[in-house]
Order: structure tokens, then sequence, then C-alpha cells
């Protein structure tokens, strides 16, 4: 879908010493990294993130356990289900996102694009739906 793609990472494993996934910024994914956190010991049956942003690129990789992400535009929307620290969601600007099913124990690592700015974020989604349609209705038919 529009802004969201998928992404498998490449794995060095050795059945003595265990695997190893190695990224490189604007090499392994299409920006450079400016900003790292995760989220972690997120209790049972909580949903998070409920926000867009205007002009960040996010890629997020579950790195232990599971997670299922929700990506949503006003023409459509798709269910990601992140269980492997090989597997990556990129999502870019104007993707509204919510994210749940966390197992227990799960960590979701995020490399973004660009320092903490509160003024990218859209955490309403009357006026998100409002902002994306129009920004959006060039691009996706
Ligand atoms: P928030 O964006 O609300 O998390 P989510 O959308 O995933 O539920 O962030 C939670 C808190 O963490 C909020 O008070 C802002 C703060 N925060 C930072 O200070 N820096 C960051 O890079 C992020 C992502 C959040």
């Amino acid at each position: 879908m529009f802004n969201v793609s998928h992404y498998k990472f490449g794995r060095f494993f050795d059945a003595t010493y265990g695997s190893l996934t190695a990224l490189e910024a604007e090499q392994s994914f299409p920006f450079g990294v400016k900003r790292v956190y995760y989220i972690y010991e997120v209790p049972d049956g909580t949903r998070r993130g409920f926000h867009s942003h205007k002009d960040l690129h996010q890629m997020l990789i579950c790195v232990h356990g599971s997670v299922k992400i929700l990506t949503k535009t006003p023409y459509e929307e798709e269910i990601t289900e992140l269980s492997s620290p090989d597997k990556g969601l990129y999502i870019g600007p104007m993707v509204w996102r919510e994210m749940y099913d966390f197992t227990p124990g799960s960590v979701l690592l995020v490399l973004a694009s660009e320092h903490y700015n509160v003024n990218d974020y859209i955490r309403d989604y009357k006026e998100y739906e409002k902002i994306a349609t129009d920004f959006l209705k060039s691009e996706v038919k």
C-alpha cells in the first residue's frame, strides 16, 4: 500500500554462535537514521500508536516476540505481523498506524529518519483523514 513496504533482511547464521542481522542506513533501506527507540513491556491487550507522521520515515523491526501493525490511509489498509528479527516494516509519511497484540516480552525497535518532533504528528483520525485525502487523492486511485 501507499508508503508501506515489507523488508526481509539478511541473517548471518551460525549453528554454534547464533544469528546476526546487520542494517546499513541508506543501503538496507532508503533513509538515513537520526533516532532509534524501542517499545517494550507493553501490557497484554494494549493498543498504541494511533497517529500519522507528516514527514517521518520509519523502519519497524520486532527484535523479540511478535506484534501486529495496522497501517491505514483513507483509501486502503493492511495488517502486518512482525514476528522475526529479520523482518522490517517501512512506514513513510502520511500513513496512520496502530500497534497491537504485543506478545509478552516483545521488543519493537524503530529506526526513524528525524529527531523527535511533536509537530510532525497527526493524532486525531478525523484530522488525518482530511489532510490525507487531499494529499493522496492524486497519488492513490
Ligand atoms: P508516543 O509517540 O505517544 O508512543 P506511541 O505512539 O507508540 O503510543 O510516545 C510515548 C511518549 O514517549 C510520549 O510522551 C513522547 C515520548 N517520545 C519521545 O520523547 N521521543 C521519541 O522518539 C518517541 C517516539 C516518543
